[in-house]
């Protein structure tokens, strides 16, 4: 029998739980009760004294430490920014690659990887999407395609959009051994899945924090192998200093960049997602990565034996070992506002319906789901229906 969470406490913690069937952590997780707390701290200290700069920098690097704790790095190895977007700019731009340079991706992987990678394209490298023929990517996906010009290979741990889990450990031994950089979008994973940089054999990692790590949207952070010190920013501010001016007045004669990933940084911080994301690695360190993990495909299992009784199609791979929280249902556009009706919160993707689990969802969740989607499919609704997809069972 499968162990579930326990996660009635936790269920407490998300007042959502309360007002919706809410679906869709992959887009954005609800706010929990302690984040908010951590929030109005921060704001009433803002409003009481303008806020105490120098504590409010002392928690910045507090929470540095522990999240560089959390994904197995080192508190010098982590340069926050405001999105996966950024991290990834930065990582495309902070490569020295040359014209006839290549980079491999996965088709149909995220834009904001895609596009950061693109835009090199001007410069001549030459980005190469590989058509994914098998569940999920691997060491073997990519080796038919290295050649003596591929520099970096760059790909999500999990999509957005039908939830595979890739096997970047494999890939970061390939990386090691071809002496290619490894660039790593976890904005699906982190919070969800454990992550250890180090074992994955990563040299960058990008994420937001506003999914699995509980936050508002606004925040994000970018791990940084320290002994890639060839690494150059493409932008600087006295933040990537090594000697940062004591009066303010540029030193054209120094340019030394600060070591570790904080030489990526720019200006000040995104302050109240900072506070809030030291409440919220609280909360998903108490419970642990591992148990979130089990969790969330253990709903799947029973997520999917639910479609499997309803003859409703899965896109993404059955494999515990290649799914993590996201599952699309081959189901058509025309159930978003039905489960709309019904208070449930999923999202429209590519192939079908999106539900994806966060840790406050529960087996009554997916029960709830399954449910509404057998009354559909059985109603006279159903049988009007002109499209044969709206009704999986015929
Ligand atoms: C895999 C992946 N990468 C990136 C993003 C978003 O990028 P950003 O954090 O820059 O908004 C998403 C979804 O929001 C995503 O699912």
């Amino acid at each position: 029998m499968t162990n579930f969470l326990d996660n009635t406490a936790i269920r407490i913690e998300f007042p959502v739980t309360n007002r919706m069937l809410y679906l869709d952590s992959a887009h954005q997780t609800p706010l929990c009760i302690r984040v908010r707390a951590a929030l109005e701290q921060f704001f009433t200290e803002g409003y009481e004294m303008a806020g105490p700069k120098p504590v409010w920098l002392e928690r910045v690097e507090v929470v540095r430490a522990r999240l560089a704790n959390f994904i197995g790095a080192a508190p010098d190895e982590i340069a926050y920014t405001k999105n996966t977007s950024e991290g990834l700019n930065i990582a495309a731009n902070a490569i020295d690659l040359k014209p006839g340079d290549n980079v491999l991706m996965i088709e149909g992987d995220h834009p904001n990887n895609a596009y950061a990678w693109l835009n090199l394209k001007r410069k001549g490298v030459d980005i190469r999407f590989i058509k994914l023929e098998t569940d999920v990517a691997s060491a073997e996906t990519f080796a038919p395609h290295i050649d003596s010009r591929t520099r970096v290979i760059s790909l999500s741990h999990v999509t957005f959009h039908a939830g595979q889990r890739h096997d970047i450990a494999s890939i970061g031994t390939l990386c090691k051994s071809r002496r290619l950089y490894l660039v790593v979008d976890a904005m699906q994973s982190v919070g969800v899945l454990p992550i250890d940089v180090k074992a994955m054999g990563v040299s960058m990692l990008a994420a937001g924090c506003h999914k699995g790590l509980l936050v508002p949207q606004g925040l994000g952070f970018l791990y940084v192998d320290r002994n890639l010190s060839e690494l150059h920013p493409a932008y600087l501010a006295t933040a990537g200093l090594e000697n940062p001016p004591a009066d303010f007045i540029a030193r054209p004669d120094d340019l030394a960049l600060r070591p570790g990933a904080r030489r990526f940084e720019l200006g000040n911080f995104n302050l109240p997602d900072i506070h809030a994301l030291g409440a919220s690695l609280t909360l998903i360190t108490d419970i642990g990565t591992q148990s979130i993990e089990a969790h969330v495909i253990n709903l799947g299992d029973k997520l999917i034996a639910g479609l499997d009784a309803l003859g409703v199609g899965l896109a993404g791979p059955r494999d515990r070992r290649h799914r993590a929280h996201i599952y699309v249902l081959m189901l058509p556009m025309d159930w978003i506002p039905y489960f709309a009706k019904h208070n449930v919160r999923v999202s429209p993707e590519r192939d079908g319906i999106r539900v994806s689990f966060g840790l406050f969802n529960n087996e009554a969740d997916v029960d709830t789901l399954i449910a509404l989607i057998r009354a559909r499919l059985e109603s006279q609704d159903c049988e009007n229906s002109a499209s044969a997809l709206t009704c999986p069972l015929r």
